[in-house]
């Protein structure tokens, strides 16, 4: 194969999520995660339609809480490249923003039109996340001890080496308790489960397996960076409620089925960048500095496999004089 390279929309896309997370970054404590939000969510709108795409939103956020959103079917871009589904999340984790806590990040992904899956009404999902190494070696309907057992095998350590990450929910006590058992450690996280699913795949983070329930547009998300950087995971969509499945049979979804990694984005050209809004494992957040910021993202496509580590440094007066985005915020009480 000697053909030539084609356009890597994913270096694009680092301008989208540093402008989320450069505007969302400024509301980091101020307890307010709606705001947080919805500055992102400008910034990203902003910033994606400048990209040459026919782009829909399949996976759109905000419907679980009813925050700001992007939504899903509005079509962003400038309508005249290749036709593309588009997965957001201006902010993962705005509890995590608004009480300036780690790991809050903003993400985008983008493939090819009509392979992404939508879960439509089912907010969350059963997942099982990652890396590399143990890829092949994991099963989302297995007793947890086997998936530990399996991994621990596969990277040449003991199950105690092994971190899992898992949300710190009440619906996860049983799964807690049986990795505690078997003698793994937790990081146990308050929110933001796209970072821990990436963590799997990023060497430096220390995190082994993301296992538990959490939201199935970020089971979506997940799947279209853990593809780039040739990880895994599965998940199963976990309906709430009577209605919730109802609804969900209606629509055909797969209720029944483990979905694997190409059944929750099916495409092989996949680009997806994630940019630090705190600091984390995974991405810096963002360092504000008077003149400008400093912003760290990765930036990865399927197709090639290159995940690149992207750290800038952004100039205010430049940009402010070029750009439509309001990148300071004013404070009443100064
Ligand atoms: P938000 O950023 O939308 O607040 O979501 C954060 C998050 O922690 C996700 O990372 C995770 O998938 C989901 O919420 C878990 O949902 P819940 O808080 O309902 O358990």
């Amino acid at each position: 194969m000697d053909e030539e390279p084609t356009r890597n929309l994913a270096l694009e896309l680092a301008r989208v999520t540093e402008a989320a997370a450069m505007v969302a970054g400024r509301y980091m404590g101020r307890g307010n995660k709606e705001a947080g939000d919805q500055a992102a969510v400008d910034g990203m709108r902003y910033m994606l339609n400048t990209i040459d795409i026919n782009g829909v939103v399949v996976i759109g956020e905000g419907v679980k809480d009813e925050a700001p959103m992007l939504y899903n079917g509005e079509e962003l871009g400038t309508g005249k490249g290749p036709q593309m589904d588009i997965a957001v999340d201006p902010v993962d984790g705005t509890r995590l923003l608004a009480f300036g806590r780690a790991n809050s990040i903003s993400t985008v992904a983008l493939s090819d039109r009509g392979t992404m899956l939508d879960p439509g009404p089912i907010v969350y999902m059963h997942k099982i996340a990652v890396g590399p190494i143990a890829k092949g070696h994991i099963d989302l309907e297995a007793p947890v001890p086997d998936n530990l057992k399996a991994v621990a095998r596969v990277k040449g350590c003991d199950i105690d080496d092994l971190t899992i990450v898992v949300l710190d929910r009440p619906r996860h006590e049983e799964l807690i308790a049986s990795v505690r058992d078997c003698g793994a450690r937790i990081r146990l996280i308050t929110d933001g489960d796209v970072a821990g699913a990436l963590m799997t795949a990023w060497p430096e983070s220390g995190i082994d397996i993301l296992m538990g329930i959490g939201g199935s547009p970020e089971g979506v998300l997940s799947a279209c960076a853990l593809k780039c950087m040739n990880g895994e995971i599965q998940a199963k969509l976990y309906p709430r409620n009577e209605d919730e499945e109802k609804q969900a049979r209606k629509l055909g979804l797969p209720l029944d089925k483990v979905l694997m990694i190409d059944d929750l984005v099916r495409s092989e050209d996949i680009f997806f960048s994630v940019t630090g809004i705190t600091d984390g494992e995974l991405v810096d957040g963002i360092k504000y500095y008077g003149t400008g910021c400093r912003t760290h993202s990765l930036v990865m496509r399927n197709l090639t496999g290159t995940v690149r580590e992207i750290i800038a440094m952004h100039s205010w007066d430049k940009l402010m004089e070029l750009s439509g985005i309001k990148y300071d915020i004013d404070h009443p009480g100064v």
